[in-house]
């Protein structure tokens, strides 16, 4: 595969970044990217400019119906943040870099601070279908990485450093947020893979024994991305379903849907005290 260079990359993003520059005035420190069933967050900014993907340059456009696909610039929790509503998905067939390019020219707009969202199956057996766990690490078995290919040294280095992907100060003010608000809270290890086939029993049993006790298909390029960036990064995990190997229900789509929606209240609370608090 022909990778792209990163005079490439680059022009490709100072034209997706003009295109943004030129219809907001924004530059807001923090973006939020919404995951699977959990674009009604949105609902809850202050939206002050909206900007579909498909009119900015270069950006891919989501194939996935339950994602809306734009940018939301406003305000939440007293903060100015833009959100991603609709993300990128590995098993879309888009590239890593695909993936993660809305994150970085948004870098380049002055965001400092990722807060990712996802829906996940959850594996340890004391997470319930709808609730939600912070994400303290992860492990990453996609096959792939954002990062292959040339490096683009004013990004960040060749060989980013991954003792603390999820900052440690974020997980903090988030723990106090829940506890603050009554909601109950998990915190643990997402593991991606890329699907789209969910997993077989045989998997969950072998990801549980290696250590992860959420797996989605999703979150950590961007996270990698980010960290590669030098950004801060707080991850939430919403429980759609329940993967135990020895127990396991069917899921469809819907289920996974109507879960998310179950714990996006929550999710939305949380992000929006962490906000308050920053
Ligand atoms: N695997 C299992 N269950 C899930 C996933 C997944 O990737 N995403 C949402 N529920």
């Amino acid at each position: 595969m022909q990778r792209e260079t990163v005079e490439e990359f680059r022009t490709k993003r100072d034209e997706a970044l003009s295109y943004i520059q030129d219809e907001t005035d924004m530059r807001p420190n923090y973006i939020i990217i919404l995951g699977t069933g959990l674009g009604h967050l949105a609902d809850e900014i202050d939206v002050k400019h909206t900007i579909s993907y498909a009119d900015i340059p270069h950006f891919p456009v989501s194939t996935v119906e339950s994602h809306a696909g734009r940018l939301l610039f406003g305000e939440l929790g007293g903060k100015e943040i833009v959100a991603m509503q609709g993300r990128f998905h590995y098993y879309e067939g888009y590239t890593m870099q695909e993936i993660v390019f809305p994150l970085r020219v948004l870098k380049a707009n002055g965001t400092d601070t990722l807060i990712v969202s996802n829906a996940c199956g959850g594996m340890n057996p004391n997470y319930k279908r709808g609730d939600i766990m912070l994400i303290n690490d992860h492990i990453n078995m996609l096959g792939d990485n954002p990062l292959i290919g040339p490096n683009d040294d004013e990004l960040g280095p060749r060989f980013p450093d991954m003792s603390e992907p999820y900052t440690e100060r974020l997980l903090e003010i988030a723990e106090n947020v829940a506890l603050e608000k009554g909601i109950k809270m998990h915190q643990g290890v997402y593991l991606a893979l890329s699907g789209p086939t969910l997993e077989t029993k045989a998997e969950y049993r072998y990801l549980r024994l290696i250590g992860a006790d959420v797996v989605g298909m999703s979150t950590v390029p961007e996270v990698i991305a980010a960290v590669h960036m030098s950004m801060e990064v707080l991850g939430i995990s919403v429980i759609t379903d329940e993967c135990l190997p020895d127990a396991l229900e069917p899921v469809n789509i819907e289920d996974v849907l109507e879960a998310a929606g179950m714990a996006e209240p929550k999710m939305t609370q949380v992000i929006t005290g962490v906000l308050e608090k920053l």
